[in-house]
């Protein structure tokens, strides 16, 4: 990365890569702080150096772990449950000070669970391992994946499953363009239970 500062200038920098298994982090919590926050900060000392002074990082809606309410307020208390939430946190938290010592502006965006494809088929989703809900369930309905296990029934949720938010991708990338040039919250999500999005993708 150093060579890559050295031989271009960049207006800024948008920081995607990180480990990002929520069980595996409960596993090595240690190698994920260590990659999460240190590839980071080296990051944003690397663009510090070179004088550019824009980052925006994928941050995690993990780092509210169990909320008091939802919807969950941006200024909600940061109270992570996973290694991997943490680790977010912390280099957040370590961007914080770039900002007040160098002058390096953040945005840190909490997505929640980014999902779909690019609406002319260009890009989709392609994990491996294959942990996301919606491919997992789409493969099982293709009958190209094992059947879909859901994980929890007795939530206090109206089916029992687990409720969680979806960000369609176009929408995360407008975000991304968006927190560029303007300071203020994104929001456009869909919530819905594990059952009912396993039986809309028809499993
Ligand atoms: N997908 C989601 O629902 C979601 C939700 C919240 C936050 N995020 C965050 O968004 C970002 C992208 O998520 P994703 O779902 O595309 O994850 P992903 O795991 O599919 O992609 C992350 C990529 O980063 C790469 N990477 C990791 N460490 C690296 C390193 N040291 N050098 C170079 N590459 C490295 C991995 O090889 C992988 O290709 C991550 O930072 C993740 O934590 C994703």
């Amino acid at each position: 990365m150093t060579d890559v500062f050295d031989r271009w200038k960049f207006d800024g920098v948008f920081h995607f890569a990180a480990l990002s298994l929520v069980g595996e982090s409960m596993q090595q919590p240690l190698r994920y702080i260590r990659e999460n926050v240190s590839n980071t900060m080296l990051l944003a000392e690397l663009a510090v150096n070179a004088g550019c002074l824009r980052f925006v990082l994928s941050s995690t809606a993990a780092l509210f772990g169990y909320p008091d309410s939802i919807p969950i307020r941006e200024d909600a208390p940061l109270r992570p449950v996973s290694a991997y939430g943490e680790s977010k946190l912390m280099a957040e938290r370590g961007l914080e000070w770039a900002d007040r010592v160098h002058g390096l502006k953040s945005a840190c965006l909490r997505y929640f669970n980014a999902a779909g494809a690019d609406h002319l088929g260009r890009i989709g989703e392609a994990h491996n391992p294959e942990t996301h809900l919606i491919p997992l369930a789409i493969k099982a309905a293709l009958g190209t994946g094992p059947g879909l296990k859901i994980f929890g029934t007795d939530y206090d949720t109206p089916d029992g499953t687990c409720i969680r938010d979806y960000i369609h991708v176009t929408d995360l990338a407008d975000a991304h363009l968006r927190s560029w040039t303007v300071s203020m919250p994104v929001a456009a999500c869909v919530t819905t239970s594990v059952l009912a999005m396993a039986i809309l993708c028809g499993r």
